[in-house]
């Protein structure tokens, strides 16, 4: 069974993103593992390290998949050649795009699509959006193309979020160790609390962990994650090890970067190895390994 991963939390800039980024690129390149990474945020911020977005033309700022190269206007007449996550929510098929990266592909996001899903009425919620993602990466051909799905997701906990969530077989939160974040961590807890009674024994949602992200070595930091690994039922879900705040995670996201991976970065880079060590720890809590 393709596991699937989804990186949650509803405070904005706590490293989503570059946590997906971070572990779908650990999982294919060194693992050799087969990822599906998707793209739920209407920001598209992940579709746009892996593909070339257009500019969506009817919606100033909103961004676009490219024309799929499997595209061919003759032969495909319900096909406008474009292919997004949003297309679940449509009825619509959609066609995951390679990357640079081999094992890697991507189902990117569709800004204006994805916000208009999340804006059906109340009565349609569970069905027309809720429901879909889970649908989606339980079918056959999903299943049998991958070894992980890595789900990222808009900083909200919407319609969209809590697709992703029934959609999972894992969580794992990602959070500054700051007021305002660890806030966020409670709202994510109760959802993630919330969706694991509805499972049954079978499927469930497991939480892999928080991980505390752009750390410092500050007192405020070093307060806030103490005071988080001794509170009563949260503390043992912090991850031991922090991401500590580095310029190279942002570096690598400019366009025509190089290296464009953490994991093109020589072995001994210290950045390298600190993110090896945590991908490792929160892949080997989520694949299977026999
Ligand atoms: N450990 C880190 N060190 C330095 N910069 C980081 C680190 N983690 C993330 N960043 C940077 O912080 C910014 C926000 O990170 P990211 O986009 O991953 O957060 P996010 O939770 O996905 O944000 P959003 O809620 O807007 O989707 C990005 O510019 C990213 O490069
Ligand atoms: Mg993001």
């Amino acid at each position: 069974m393709a596991k699937i991963l989804v990186c949650a939390t509803n405070k904005g800039g706590e490293g989503k993103t570059t946590t997906s980024i971070n572990l779908a690129e650990y999982a294919s390149l060194i693992l050799k593992k087969r990822v599906l990474l998707i793209d739920l945020d209407p920001q598209a911020n992940l579709s746009g390290r892996y593909i070339a977005m257009d500019y969506d033309p009817a919606y100033k700022s909103g961004k676009i998949p490219p024309i799929h190269a499997d595209y061919d206007a003759e032969q495909d007449e319900q096909w406008d050649g474009r292919s997004s996550i949003a297309n679940i929510f449509y009825g619509e098929e959609a066609v995951p795009y390679p990357t640079s990266i081999e094992h890697l592909e991507l189902l990117p996001a569709h800004s204006q699509k994805l916000l208009e899903a999340e804006a059906v009425t109340k009565n349609e919620v569970l069905e027309k959006v809720h429901m879909q993602l889970k649908y989606f990466v339980e079918l056959p051909d999903l299943q049998k193309g991958y070894d992980l799905v890595i789900i990222d997701t808009p900083p909200s906990k919407g319609p969209l979020t809590i697709a992703a969530i029934k959609a999972a077989t894992h969580l794992i939160i990602p959070a500054q160790m700051e007021q305002f974040s660890i806030e966020g961590i409670y709202g994510m807890l109760q959802l993630w609390k919330q969706e694991s009674y509805k499972r049954s024994k079978a499927t469930p949602i497991t939480l892999v962990g928080i991980l505390p992200n752009k750390y410092r070595d500050i007192n405020l930091h070093r307060e806030f994650l103490e005071e988080l690994c001794m509170m009563p039922g949260i503390g043992s879900y912090v991850l031991p090890n922090p991401i500590k705040v580095r310029a190279v995670y942002s570096e690598i996201l400019v366009e025509g970067a190089r290296p464009k991976s953490i994991f093109e970065l020589k072995k001994s880079h210290i950045a390298r190895e600190e993110c090896e060590t945590i991908c490792r720890e929160i892949l080997n809590k989520v694949l299977d390994h026999g």
